[in-house]
């Protein structure tokens, strides 16, 4: 087909993301079914509202800061202040000492792992990411013309093997993306997991005589469930970089706030912090949000209503035991990971029938699992569940 637009572009318009896909396809069956009879599991969009005191600040920052302060351009790596807080805020929880000069304010994680990929990617340079992953990588891996290699799934725990990514690791190796808590497996990567996957770096970067960063993309980092916690990657090994945002954990995604956190220690830590504010400037963020910066500073030891995940956790799990289905309990993010007895892909055609829309786990670069985003109203939990029981039958034929 003849067009005048980048091959990139047009190979990424001709498979369009399938997350993205079915959330069409919940508006489409709403428009015929009504919302209330289609049970959207597609897309991790928070359905609780962000904490009051999001509003609050909203509020005080546009009542009682200067406007040329709440809306003008400030520096691009973000304002001073608020990297300082952020910084003494990770201080106080993690025991370390990173300072403002650490911190660059990023538009959400999205933002946080593009603008790390620009600053270290040459072309060629290889990225791995371990499976199931969150497919955007490897469209952000390749904006900078970076390879994606993949690390299979470890299959039934999914805590990732470090002898298999250690094999993996190659010359090229630039960096390894780490998520935990894990979109879309829900798991919390152990300590012992990632004290493992340290060992194996340090003695690649050793073999290799240069650095391999590990990315540490933490979006669901206080989405934590029974007082589980996620180990804190720079204290296990120097070269970790952390992206983050306040997306998922505060309810805000459409905000596009974030950070990424570079500590000093890390080889060409202070090349690393400048090029970072560069980049947000080349890609055309410029700066994160200037209104919500400020807004996320007054917010820092807010949390979300992590009570009302866990309860829509523990109805859909035993809804889909109940159902036959085999998963395992999530410990973090709000991501359900069920075994598919047939194809994914057909799994997730057949819920259909019963207006359940779920992602295949090929979606995620591991078949034969389907993914459901359990952050929705319980009701919508609630009113599924004898569409999974239909489910269950029409695929275990009991
Ligand atoms: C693992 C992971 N990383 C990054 C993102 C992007 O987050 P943000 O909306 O903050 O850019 C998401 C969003 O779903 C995610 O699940």
């Amino acid at each position: 087909m003849a067009h005048n637009i980048s091959e990139k572009m047009f190979a990424l318009t001709q498979r369009n993301s399938v997350v993205r896909q079915m959330f069409e396809e919940g508006n489409r069956l709403a428009a015929i079914h009504g919302r209330e009879n289609v049970f959207d599991f597609s897309i991790g969009n928070p359905n609780f509202p962000a904490p009051q005191k999001i509003k609050e600040a909203v509020y005080d920052v546009l009542e009682n800061e200067p406007s040329t302060m709440v809306h003008g351009y400030m520096s691009n790596a973000g304002y001073a202040d608020v990297r300082s807080a952020v910084a003494s805020s990770l201080n106080s929880r993690f025991g370390t000492s990173f300072d403002g000069n650490n911190i660059i304010m990023t538009v959400g994680a999205a933002g946080s792992i593009n603008v790390i990929l620009k600053t270290l990617l040459n072309p060629g340079d290889e990225v791995i990411a371990i499976a199931p992953y969150f497919l955007e990588y490897g469209n952000y891996v390749a904006n900078y013309d970076g390879v994606l290699v993949v690390v299979p799934p470890n299959i039934p725990d999914f805590q990732p093997d470090a002898e298999t990514i250690g094999r993996t690791v190659t010359s090229k190796t630039k960096a390894v993306i780490v998520n935990s808590p894990n979109n879309p497996t829900g798991v919390i990567y152990s300590e012992e997991t990632i004290k493992k996957i340290a060992a194996v770096l340090e003695q690649k970067q050793k073999e290799y005589g240069h650095p391999i960063y590990i990315l540490a993309d933490e979006p669901y980092r206080e989405l934590c469930y029974d007082g589980a916690e996620v180990p804190w990657l720079t204290k296990f090994y120097r070269n970790t970089i952390v992206g983050y945002s306040w997306s998922k954990s505060l309810s805000l995604p459409g905000e596009r706030i974030g950070y990424l956190v570079i500590p000093s220690e890390a080889d060409d830590a202070a090349l690393i912090i400048d090029a970072a504010a560069i980049a947000n400037r080349v890609m055309g963020f410029v700066n994160a949000p200037s209104l919500m910066q400020r807004v996320v500073m007054r917010c820092l030891d807010e949390r979300t209503d992590i009570a009302s995940y866990d309860n829509n956790r523990k109805l859909l799990y035993k809804g889909l035991k109940d159902a036959g289905f085999e998963c395992a309990y999530p410990q973090g993010a709000f991501y359900m990971w069920v075994k598919t007895p047939c194809d994914d892909k057909e799994f997730s055609n057949i819920a259909k029938k019963y207006n359940i829309l779920v992602v295949p786990g090929s979606s995620f670069a591991c078949p034969g699992y389907v993914r459901i985003a359990y952050c929705v109203s319980p009701k919508t939990i609630e009113g599924s569940l004898s569409g999974f029981k239909k489910l269950g039958e029409e695929l275990f034929g009991k």
